[in-house]
């Protein structure tokens, strides 16, 4: 790849054009991401966002930022896990924060967010105590400078938790290509009347880096005790890194 190119799933484009293909892809599914979500892990994304809030270990009235929140899962289930979270939910896209603004209300929860590039935080520097970035991490152009974003507005001590879609055990890769490749974009045709959206979601995950890797990614932005936990045999990992 080029300086000014990156992955958009198994294509490589121009960095400047992702920003829109990527916000192309969210425009499309986000009023059927939720129930995509359910069906394409089977409820399990679910279980693996209530495992990262356990890992949190968060005291009361922690400051927390949900980066690339879009439908608000991981925001309502932090209000849920404890009232005197100060959360703020960011989004590049209006469409996901606005489907997550209406499950939050209608769960009774006021939560503000703002619509921001994660590559650009509109924040203080050493204001959070968490940042989290459910599946929001592999979209982005630079994660490098996202992540330098994230180190910047964690107050030391702060933590960072990342889950994202990783890469499975070995033995089980080829199986999970298969049902992958053909399953998910199969469901995002029939449920969503949207394949290409979720032929691109298989691919931006073999294109995201492996569990080693982000891990020294992180630790390149000065984020230290950096580890790493797999979930449902790699398909997901949770990294986590703090700022001292
Ligand atoms: C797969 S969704 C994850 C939503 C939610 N966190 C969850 O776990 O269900 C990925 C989100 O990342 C957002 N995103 C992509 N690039 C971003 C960026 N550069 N800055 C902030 N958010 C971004 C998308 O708009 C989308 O809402």
């Amino acid at each position: 790849m080029n300086p000014h190119e990156t992955k958009f799933g198994f294509q490589t484009i121009k960095e400047s054009e992702k920003v829109e293909r990527v916000g192309k892809v969210f425009n499309s599914v986000s009023s059927n991401y939720d129930l995509m979500n359910n069906l394409m892990s089977l409820g399990l994304h679910n279980v693996w966002k209530k495992i990262l809030i356990d890992t949190s270990s968060l005291k009361p009235k922690a400051k927390i930022l949900d980066i690339a929140a879009g439908t608000a899962d991981l925001t309502l289930a932090f209000a849920k896990a404890n009232k005197s979270y100060e959360i703020l939910q960011t989004d590049i896209n209006h469409s996901m924060l606005m489907e997550g603004q209406k499950k939050l209300i209608n769960n009774g929860e006021i939560i503000p967010a703002i619509t921001c590039d994660a590559e650009a935080l509109p924040f203080p520097n050493n204001y959070f105590d968490c940042v989290t970035i459910a599946f929001g991490l592999r979209n982005m152009t630079k994660k490098e400078v996202a992540l330098r974003e994230v180190y910047r507005v964690l107050s030391p001590g702060g933590k960072v938790l990342i889950l994202e879609f990783s890469h499975i055990y070995q033995p089980l890769q080829k199986i999970y290509d298969t049902l992958s490749f053909k399953i998910i974009p199969m469901l995002g045709k029939f449920f969503a009347k949207d394949e290409l959206s979720y032929k691109y979601l298989v691919e931006s995950i073999r294109v995201h880096p492996t569990q080693e890797e982000l891990k020294t990614m992180m630790e390149a932005e000065a984020f230290e005790k950096v580890s790493y936990r797999n979930l449902s045999a790699g398909i997901v990992a949770i990294h986590k890194g703090y700022k001292f």
